[in-house]
This record gives structure tokens, sequence and C-alpha cells, in this order.
């Protein structure tokens, strides 16, 4: 059995994500979890959150929490949120976790042993208003790539690019604003990234088949010079992952940290172990997905993540895989995704611009939502939201379409025929081409599925849908109904089956709506239409069902304009 591993980009602890944080990682990386599942894959799906570092120190402080308690809240409202959006992972787990710890330190003593770990001397930021070292994020100031000037001293959030403090233009304290900074020494471990670089350019150009994306942002920072600079891996901060040799201390490494880039990835591993440990299963249930030489060969693993997240994934955690020595599991596959705008600007968590996971849910079902970021995912460029398009898609797509195919259908035939599939007549010309023209369709929807085109894929199962709308159009079994019911009977067995099938293919878009359709269908056969003649025929005659409430309501334009309104100011 084909075995699929699968990574979302693990988010922040600081706060609940925006449209556009789950439409670049979380979502589409979970309809290709359950596209899989239902082609018969093993599937692992691992996302946690990432719960260490400056985001989690500074919104724990706004929020006057203790940090621990503060992540454990969170991480509960962010696991319930994932819940009701149909987020399937096997495993939501936190970066902050004793299995992460302990790998972290693990990866950090076997890095030191081969020879990748530096301990330098530093000058870092002091602030003396604040009292304190600043970490990079803490440290604002203009980027000297863009000249963005919210830049922050770890990335700059507009250009991408990866910065060191000193790098920023006029830098001030994002604590207190101040700008009386001083720098001083202090020592901190460094990755040696840059003498793996032959073997991580030989590794890039491997992979012949990514996202072109994914490749142009990897072979421009690992040729910029720049890009794969030594890095530093440990802060002063208090709350993180001890800096440990293995199991062992790490002399002058006292009340230091690890950085959270260096332990957020690992997590992708720790999850995977604590998933186990939850089921008290032994290691070879997790290391026969990460370890080569445990079975873990066999495995293709798949990364979801937002481009800004791609020199970390690309770089620095293959950089830390292969600095071990062990034969972890490298990434096969990083899918990335460009951003989502929002009306006309950017969605911003630090600014509370959008639409974020909890209000979505609050105002329509996930299923709405799933459906318009999915198929207006930012794949080959920025996308945008706008209340009109969301508006005119759902109304268009999930309501004209598919909504009313399913209700004319089974209110049809329960008015006239009764509640189970009808008996009589056969299939004909235009049932023919109906099936042949969806077999072309559904191989085609497979196509997209499988090479994650997440755009085309919906583009193609919209098409489906039109398809069983026009078929009904043409045949007209109302009208058929009148002269010959053998023949209506057979028409509106067929459009029974296609929804059926309809559930099958759309769940990994929209489970909920899916799962109304097959529970109205009374069935719980969710076998892929392989073979659409046979598809069509599942439901056999005489197989009861019950008309589905109404699948998807329309937006009128009253509620579009009262919710653009509503967020068209700033989260407090
Ligand atoms: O950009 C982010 O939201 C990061 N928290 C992603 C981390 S992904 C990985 F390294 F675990
Ligand atoms: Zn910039």
């Amino acid at each position: 059995m084909t075995r699929i591993l699968i990574t979302s980009a693990i988010p922040y602890i600081n706060g609940i994500k925006h449209l556009g944080n789950l439409v670049g990682s979380q979502l589409p990386a979970d309809l290709y979890a359950r596209y899989q599942r239902a082609r018969g894959a093993e599937v692992m799906f691992i996302c946690a959150t990432d719960e260490h570092g400056t985001p989690a120190e500074l919104a724990a402080a706004k929020a006057g929490k203790p940090v621990a308690e503060f992540c454990a809240e969170m991480y509960e409202i962010q696991a319930d949120i994932a819940k009701r959006f149909g987020l399937s992972f096997d495993h939501f787990g936190r970066s902050s976790s004793p299995q992460n710890h302990k790998l972290t330190q693990h990866f950090a003593g076997r890095l030191k042993a081969e020879g990748y770990i530096e301990e330098v001397s530093e000058k870092q930021v002091y602030s003396n208003a604040d009292g304190r070292f600043l970490p990079d994020r803490y440290i604002e100031g203009t980027c000297p790539n863009c000249g963005y000037d919210k830049a922050r001293g770890d990335q700059c959030e507009n250009c991408t690019k990866q910065l060191d403090p000193t790098d920023l233009i006029e830098p001030r304290s994002a604590i207190s604003g101040s700008t009386d900074l001083e720098v001083r020494e202090t020592k901190h471990l460094y990755l040696r990234q840059s003498k793996l670089k032959d073997q991580l350019d030989d590794w890039i150009n491997s992979k012949t088949d990514w996202p072109v994306l994914t490749t142009s942002i990897a072979k421009k920072w690992l040729h910029d010079g720049d890009g794969l600079r030594d890095r530093g891996i440990t802060r002063d901060l208090d709350w993180g992952v001890p800096v440990k040799d293995g199991e062992n201390d790490w002399p002058g490494m006292e009340g230091k940290v690890f950085y959270v880039w260096f332990d957020a990835p690992i997590e992708y591993i720790a999850a995977t172990k604590e998933w186990a440990d939850a089921r008290g299963l032994d290691d070879s249930a997790w290391e026969r997905w990460w370890r080569t030489d445990k079975g873990a060969d066999d495995v293709r693993y798949v990364q979801f993540m937002g481009k800004d997240n791609v020199p970390f994934h690309t770089l620095s955690f293959p950089a830390t895989i292969m600095g071990s020595g062990e034969p972890w599991k490298l990434v096969d596959y990083i899918k990335s995704f460009n951003y989502l705008n929002y009306d006309g600007g950017q969605f911003s968590t630090s600014q509370g611009r959008g639409v974020f996971m909890d209000q979505a849910l609050d105002i329509l079902p996930a299923d709405y939502w799933r459906w318009w970021l999915l198929s207006h995912a930012p794949e080959t460029s920025d996308s945008e939201f706008t209340w009109e398009n969301f508006q005119s898609s759902v109304n268009k797509d999930l309501a004209d379409v598919l909504g009313n195919f399913v209700s004319r259908v089974t209110k049809f035939c329960n008015s006239k025929f009764g509640p189970a599939v009808p008996e009589g007549g056969a299939y004909g010309e235009r049932e023919q081409a109906l099936i042949v023209d969806l077999t072309t369709k559904i191989r085609a929807y497979e196509n997209h599925m499988a090479a994650m085109d997440v755009r085309k894929s919906a583009a193609e199962l919209r098409s489906i849908w039109v398809a069983g709308n026009e078929y009904l159009q043409d045949v007209a079994p109302w009208t058929t109904f009148k002269e010959n019911p053998e023949q209506a009977a057979a028409q509106i067995r067929l459009a029974l089956n296609l929804i059926r099938v309809y559930a099958v293919l759309s769940a990994p878009f929209i489970p909920t709506a899916s799962a109304q359709m097959l529970s109205g269908m009374n069935t719980l056969d969710m076998s892929w239409p392989d073979d659409v003649e046979a598809a069509l025929g599942v439901l056999p005659v005489g197989h009861e069902f019950t008309v589905p409430e109404v699948l998807f309501a329309k937006i009128s334009d009253d509620q579009r304009e009262e919710w653009a309104e509503k967020f068209s100011g700033v989260r407090s």
C-alpha cells in the first residue's frame, strides 16, 4: 500500500489564524490527505502548534498570562477550530511537548558530534530601557532590501528576506519602542549549514518535479551567498527547549534555549511520536514514517506551507537532517503557496486585518470557506478575497450547481416515485455520453489531485457537477415522466447514483456536505468511481433515501454588505 506522510507548516501559537494562513498550509494539506485516504493510501497527516520563541512570549505578555498557561489555552482553541474546519489531522501536536524537547536536544547532540555546530561569541542587541537582550523578533526597523518599515530582526514579512537584527535600518525595541539599544557580547551555537551547501545543492537539483515557487525560492537562498550563512540556533529566552547536547548539559549554554525555527520542524517528527505515545504504541509505529532504516524508505513525504516558510524547509531543516548523520526521512515534495490578500490589502495577524478562522465559522459553515479558499488557492500568484467573489462562488458553484442538483433530483423522485431508487427503463445514448464525459473528467480530477494542483482540481470537480446538471436539463425527467415514466425512472436512477458519486468525489473539498449527501442517500459506500458505469449502479432499485436538508444556503446581498462592513476594520 502506498504510504504518504503529510505535514502542514505548524501555526504559531500566538493567536487564531486568519484565512490566508489556512489556505497556505493546513487546508490544502487536508485536501490532499483526504484525497489520498479516499484512494486507499495509508496516510499520516501531522500538524501542531509552534509554541516557542518570541511570538509566544509577546502574545502571552499581551494577554497578561504566564507563557506556558497561555500556550496550553491557545492550543485547545486552535485544536478546536481546526476540528470545526474539518482539518483531519492524525495528530495535532505541540512543539513544547516533552517528545520535541528530547528530539531537538538529540539532533543538536548529533550535529555537534558530526562537527556541524560552532560555538560563537556573538554581539547581541541589548535594550537598556527593557533591561534585557532582545531576540531578533523583538527588534523592528526598516528592511535594507525593500524598505518596508516594520521589518523584524529575523525576517522581512514584506519581501521574505531573512535578516539579522543588525541589518535593520533605524532599529528599535518591539517591546518598548526604545532606540536606546547597544550591542553586547554573549555565546551562542551556530549551525554550520554552509558546510552542507554542495549536498543541499545536489538534493534540490534532484527535485525536478517541485513547484517553481518552491525551487525558485530555494535556489535563490542557496546561491545568494547569504542564504546559507551559518545561523545561530540558540536564544536568550526562558521559554523554549533548553540547550543540551543530547541528554547532557552543554557547558556555557546554561539559561539558553534553542531558536524556535530549529525546534519547530523537528516537531513534525516529535508529533508523530506524540501520536504513537498517545496510543500506547512502541517506537516502531512512528519510526516507520521517519527512519529510512526502519521502513520509511517506502514513504512519500509531502510538506505544505506558505512561501515565507520555504527557506527553512528547503535549507535549514534539511541541513539539520543531513548533518545528523542518521537515516531520517527527507521531504520528497514541497507544495508552497503565495499569499492570499484581503479586500485590497494584506491579511495581517499583528494588525488584526481580515477574517480569522473563528469569525469565519461564526457566520457560515466550514464547507463554504473550504470551497472558496481552495478554489481560489494562491498557487501561481497571490490571490485576493473579496466578499463579492465569495458570494458569487458560493451561490453559483455550491448552491446553484451542486446543491440544486441534489435537491431537484431527490425532491422530484420523492414526489413522483417515492423515497427509493425507482425501477424501470434503461440507460440509452445520452446516458452513455454522460458516462464517457464523466470518465474523462474524473480521470482529469484524479490527475490534478495527485499533482496537488488545487485550483485545477476544484475547477474539474465543478465541471463534474455541471455535467450532471446539464444532463438533467437535457433529459428533463419532469417532462419525460408525462409520456414515459419508465424512462424518467432510469434517468432519476442515474441521477440518484450520481449524488453518491458526487459525495465521494467532493468529500476532500466539502466533507460536511458530502456526509450529508451520503446520509441522504442512506449509504456508507464511499467506493471511488474507478468505473463510472459501475459506480452509477451502486444504489440498486428499491434502495431508500431521504431528501437532504438544503445543502447550501445562498448568500444574500444584505448579508454580503453586512459582513463586508463588519470585517472592514481591524480586530481588537
Ligand atoms: O510561519 C509560521 O507560522 C511558522 N510557525 C511555521 C513553522 S513550520 C515548521 F517549521 F514547523
Ligand atoms: Zn523587505
